[in-house]
C-alpha cells in the first residue's frame, strides 16, 4: 500500500519534499529570499518544522511511498517517498488522535519545547536563508511568525458559527515536483477526508496560490474567503500576539501576495448555528 502513516525515519525525506515542492512559491521569495545562496539553511528550516510537527499530538504525517523501485534523494530503507501530507484534528477529540490521556498529558509539551529550543538556537546561529529586518521591512515574514501573524485576519473563517470548531484540517500537502500530476496529491487528500467522514466532521484547507481547482476537485467545495484579502475582525486579537504587534495590515496583502483560499468540505446548516 503506497499510502501510509509516516515513521520517524521519514522526517528527512518529508523535509526534502516540502523544501523542493514549495521552492518556487511566490511566498518563498519573501520568507526565504536567500534560499539559493544557503540551501542547507533553507532545508534546515523545513526540518525544524517537520520535527516540531512530528511531536504535535493533534497532527499526523501521511506519506506516499513510490512503488517504482527507483532510489533517489528521498529514499530510506529501500523505498522512495514522493508525497507528504500533514493532517490535523482541531477541537474536541484532538487529544484522542494519538491517545493522549487528557489536556495535561506531558507529551503535549514536547512540540512547544522543541520550538523553544529552535528559537534559542536561531538566536545564536542565524539562519542565513531567511529575510532579515530592513528599514523598508522591519518585521519580515518568516516560517515562525507567519501563522501567528495571519491568524487575527483569518480566525473568523474558523470561529464563525457557519463553520464547525471540531474539524480536520489539511495543514500541509506537497508532492515531489518530479512526481506531480500523477494523482498522488489527490490520494493524500482523500486519506484525511475519509478520516473526517468517519468522525462525522468537516475538513478545511488554506490553499496555496492557484490550488483552488485542485482542492475543489478533491472535495473542498466551499471557498469562503482568501487569507490574502482577509481584514482584521478584532484589533484585540492583534494585541494579544507579540508577533503581530508591528503589523496591523494583512501580512500577505501588504506584500502584494495573493492566494490562501480557505476551503471547507461542508458548511453548517443554518438551523444548527
Ligand atoms: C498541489 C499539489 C500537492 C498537487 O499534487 P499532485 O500530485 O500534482 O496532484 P494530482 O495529480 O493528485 O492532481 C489531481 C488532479 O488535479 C489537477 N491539478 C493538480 N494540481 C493542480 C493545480 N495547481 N491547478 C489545477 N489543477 C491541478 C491534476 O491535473 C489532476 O487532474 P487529472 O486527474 O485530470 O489529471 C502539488 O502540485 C504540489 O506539491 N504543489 C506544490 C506545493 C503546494 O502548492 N502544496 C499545496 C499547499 S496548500
Amino acid at each position: 500500500m503506497p499510502l501510509r502513516l509516516a515513521t520517524f525515519s521519514d522526517i528527512g525525506p518529508i523535509s526534502k519534499i516540502l523544501a523542493a515542492s514549495f521552492y518556487d512559491e511566490e511566498l518563498n521569495d519573501h520568507i526565504f529570499p536567500f534560499r539559493k545562496q544557503y540551501p542547507h539553511d533553507y532545508l534546515s528550516v523545513w526540518k525544524q518544522k517537520t520535527v516540531t510537527g512530528w511531536w504535535d499530538y493533534s497532527k499526523v504525517w501521511v506519506v506516499w511511498e513510490n512503488e517504482d523501485g527507483l532510489t533517489g534523494p528521498n529514499t530510506t530503507s529501500g523505498t522512495t517517498i514522493t508525497g507528504v501530507a500533514q493532517w490535523g484534528r482541531e477541537g474536541e477529540g484532538s487529544d484522542r488522535l494519538w491517545g493522549l490521556v487528557r489536556w495535561w498529558d506531558p507529551r503535549r509539551l514536547i512540540s512547544p519545547f522543541l520550538s523553544f529550543i529552535y528559537t534559542v538556537r536561531r538566536f545564536f546561529i542565524r539562519n542565513r536563508s531567511v529575510a532579515q529586518p530592513t528599514p523598508a521591512d522591519p518585521n519580515p515574514l518568516n516560517k515562525w511568525n507567519f501563522g501567528p501573524r495571519l491568524w487575527p485576519f483569518t480566525s473568523h473563517y474558523f470561529t464563525h458559527p457557519a463553520y464547525r470548531r471540531n474539524h480536520w484540517e489539511l495543514c500541509t500537502l506537497a508532492v515531489d515536483p518530479a512526481y506531480q500530476r500523477r494523482g498522488i496529491g489527490q490520494q493524500l487528500v482523500a486519506w484525511g477526508l475519509e478520516r473526517a467522514r468517519t468522525d462525522g466532521l468537516p475538513a478545511v484547507v488554506i490553499g496555496a496560490t492557484d490550488t483552488e481547482p485542485f482542492y475543489q476537485r478533491c472535495g473542498f467545495k466551499y471557498l469562503v474567503g482568501y487569507a490574502s484579502k482577509a481584514e482584521l475582525e478584532d484589533e484585540k486579537d492583534l494585541d494579544s500576539s507579540k508577533a503581530t504587534r508591528l503589523d496591523k495590515t494583512n501580512p500577505l496583502n501588504a506584500r502584494g501576495l495573493g492566494g490562501g483560499a480557505i476551503m471547507w468540505t461542508e458548511l453548517r446548516d443554518e438551523d444548527e448555528k
